[in-house]
């Protein structure tokens, strides 16, 4: 059986280190911020490269927390595109501002910027760019277009935990930066988490409060915040895979370049593009196929093989965004691509043998 993406192998690598942390936290039982919240972010904004890190609970918490922090909400527009999770999406409406969404580039995946540029409104704020799958979106043209129209860039890098940029990483690039640690991401802990980088000391200071009820000092609340906190023995495992993710990245770097080589000849194969100016750490390694992607699945499924589709409806067609009224046909590229896109199976511990046979089967069938 080869699937999607395989926890079980990397915990039992490492289960005794994962169980010794864990259990120091359940002896200490400083379960809510407790100091291995505090070594995690800082060792988290060490390798993002910001001067701080806050661990919340989610992703999505992040995105929205980010937002709040950076002063953003009702009445506001936030740029986004179309072809990303759901999460950062909502993320902005849970902000109370309203998302505008946008395509994005056919070969790399990633936001469209001249797209960008026309959706800019006298009510836009902020834009956010999805580093989407594994690869960093053109930062510098986003940036730029941000300080023409003073609108603040809150990075998307739930997929890009090491990602690199012209040598900065991913996180690292804008006002602020939202990560996910759910437990299949490149860092993903055993439970929910996330965490926001930044290196404005304002931002910070906000987010220290939003994620504890709105109180900068306990029992004080100049604001109403969540309750959002990373918990200490998500932190005690995250501050672990911290340790091994250049690795983990390096061998999701590998097993893509495999793919690459094995697919190369197959004429109803689209690889991924690389993005200028990025490194590739293969959250995901998705390619568009020709022929009946659903039968395709089928097949693979019936000898073991399980893939997956990153996303089958992109967010402009989703029910719940029905008020922002889109409609088939907005965002040709987007669109194209939730009807043709596959995810191969992928995850740092995946082997040669494996890569080859999910090939065969492709090649076979395609
Ligand atoms: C691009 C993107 N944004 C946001 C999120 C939300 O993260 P979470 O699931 O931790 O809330 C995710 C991951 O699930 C994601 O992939």
């Amino acid at each position: 059986m080869i699937p999607l993406v395989d926890l079980k192998t990397q915990y039992e690598q490492h289960k005794d280190e994962f169980q010794g942390a864990i259990n120091q936290v359940l002896s200490n039982t400083a379960f809510v911020l407790g100091k291995e919240v505090a070594a995690f972010e800082k060792n988290f904004a060490a390798f993002v490269g910001t001067a701080y890190a806050v661990g919340v609970a989610s992703g999505t918490d992040a995105l929205h927390l980010a937002l709040r922090a950076a002063g953003i909400g009702a009445g506001d527009e936030v740029i986004t595109v179309t072809n990303t999770f759901f999460a950062t999406v909502a993320a902005i409406e849970l902000a109370a501002a309203r998302p505008v969404l946008v395509d994005c580039d056919p070969r790399t995946y990633l936001i469209n910027v001249e797209a960008a540029a026309k959706a800019i409104t006298p009510k836009t704020r902020a834009i956010i760019p999805v580093h989407l799958f594994g690869q960093v979106a053109p930062m510098d043209e986003i940036n730029a277009l941000a300080a023409q129209h003073n609108l603040t860039v809150i990075e998307d890098a739930c997929q890009a935990h090491g990602a690199r940029y012209k040598n900065r990483a991913a996180g690292s690039l804008g006002a602020a930066a939202a990560f996910s640690f759910y437990p299949g991401k490149n860092l993903g802990a055993f439970g929910d988490g996330g965490a926001i980088t930044t290196s404005d000391a304002a931002i910070y200071e906000k987010l220290i409060a939003l994620r504890n009820y709105g109180s900068p000092k306990k029992y004080y609340h100049p604001t109403f915040g969540m309750n959002s906190r990373l918990d200490t023995i998500q932190a005690a495992v995250l501050n672990i895979k911290l340790n091994y993710l250049p690795r983990w990245n390096e061998a999701r770097q590998r097993a893509a370049a495999r793919y690459r080589k094995n697919l190369a000849d197959n004429s109803h194969v689209v690889l991924p593009a690389q993005a200028q100016d990025s490194t590739h750490v293969y959250h995901l390694f998705v390619i568009q196929v020709d022929g009946d992607r659903d039968r395709i699945m089928e097949q693979m499924a019936e000898k073991s093989i399980f893939c997956g589709i990153h996303y089958p409806i992109p967010i402009h067609l989703q029910a719940a965004c029905s008020a922002l009224n889109y409609k088939q046909g907005d965002f040709p590229h987007a669109e194209a691509l939730a009807r043709k896109m596959i995810s191969l199976p992928l995850y740092p511990e995946i082997t040669e043998e494996q890569i080859d046979l999910v090939c065969d089967c492709l090649n076979r069938l395609l």
